[in-house]
């Protein structure tokens, strides 16, 4: 069993879909107190809660598999897209990641990040990126997938993916998952029927409520509330989830359902991006966090599969060794035969 070690490891959401499909995580990294009390609730590893910036590589036990969904703001849309110069530092959280892996040589890396990574700075954010784990030997493959194409999860959700390996064998025989048919509906995720508790739902005195009744016409998709409008979103498709939704009503989703207009609730969004339903929900942490949490995370189907396309290629590669072996060996027989070697 190939050992991970997670970095950035919020709620964990890499670490279910890489243990998921057979991986052991053995090391986790997660400074945020709140974070960290979900993490620990709903995984074995023992997490280690320093700032990244203050854990030697000698600290860290030895690893195969490096996890990381480093810190996006910096290069999302969404935020200032500073990117390594990010004011708060956090765009340089990249070159922690340099650090450990060219002390740890783990024999592959796994990095998700938000879209924009690509085209951030006109390309010279990732060209740095790859060009720094190119020169520490590592085969850059790079895919942006949208969960709703790869995951089978109705959200719209689009994340870059980077896998790298210090193998050229078991590079050349690494390929992305395919995309595959949506077959889960909104209706399977969210209850549109049954009734949850009251405080999800907008009573007719909430200040947006006229607006509510005028954009929400439609029990068959999920909105957003923008400041100050409605905003409808692809047929049965949720919108991509933020770490800001649940803070000052902005970019919550929202249901129309049976029982009136209502916001999703924080198992909904863990739910719509593919998590166990037996995902613990810590009860001593707000749901502003727990919103902001789900946001952060990743869509675990999505990464299970690319983490199974790891493990094809891993086997893929050995097999053809293991073929070259007899080849080699059924050559000696042949000449042992021939010239008595
Ligand atoms: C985009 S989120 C990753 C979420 C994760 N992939 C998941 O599934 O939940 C980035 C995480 O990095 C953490 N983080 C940011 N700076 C950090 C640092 N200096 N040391 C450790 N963790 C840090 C944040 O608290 C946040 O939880």
């Amino acid at each position: 069993m190939l050992a991970c070690a997670s970095f950035f490891a919020g709620v964990g959401g890499i670490d279910f879909g890489f243990e998921q499909a057979g991986f052991d995580v053995v090391y986790a990294n997660e400074f945020c107190e709140k974070a960290s009390i979900t993490y620990k609730q709903n995984h074995e590893v023992e997490l280690d809660t320093r700032d990244i910036r203050d854990v030697p590589s000698t600290e860290i036990p030895d690893f195969d598999v490096m996890l990381a969904g480093f810190p996006c703001q910096a290069f999302s849309v969404a935020g200032y897209r500073q990117g390594f110069d990010d004011e708060k530092g956090r765009g340089n959280l990249y070159f922690e990641l340099e650090r450990i892996m060219k002390d740890k040589r783990p024999s592959i890396v796994f990095l998700e990040n938000v879209k924009n990574l690509v085209g951030h700075d006109n390309g010279r954010t990732f060209r740095i990126i790859r060009s720094s784990m190119e020169g520490m030997g590592y085969k850059i493959h790079h895919k942006v997938m949208n969960a709703c194409d790869y995951g089978d999860i109705p959200q719209n959700r689009e994340r870059i993916y980077v896998v790298g390996f210090l193998d050229d064998g078991v590079s050349d025989c690494f390929s992305f998952p395919d995309e595959i048919p949506l077959e889960t509906d909104i209706g399977d995720i969210f209850e549109f029927e049954s009734k949850v508790d009251d405080k999800y739902y907008y009573g007719e005195d909430a200040y947006m409520y006229d607006e509510l009744k005028r954009g929400m016409t439609s029990r068959e998709t999920v909105y957003q509330w923008r400041r100050k409008y409605v905003r409808e979103n692809k047929s049965r498709l949720c919108p991509t989830l933020t770490a800001n939704m649940g803070t000052g009503g902005h970019n919550v989703p929202l249901i129309k359902t049976r029982h009136g207009f209502r916001k999703l609730t924080p198992k909904e969004c863990f739910m719509i991006q593919g998590f166990d339903s037996s995902f613990v929900l810590p009860e001593n942490v707000a749901n502003s966090h727990l919103y902001k949490q789900a946001g952060n995370s990743v869509v675990v189907p999505v990464i299970k599969r690319i983490a199974n396309s790891i493990i094809s290629a891993i086997d893929l590669e050995n097999s053809i060794q293991s073929d070259g072996i007899i080849v080699t060996q059924d050559l000696m027989a042949v000449n042992g035969g021939r010239w008595g070697i």
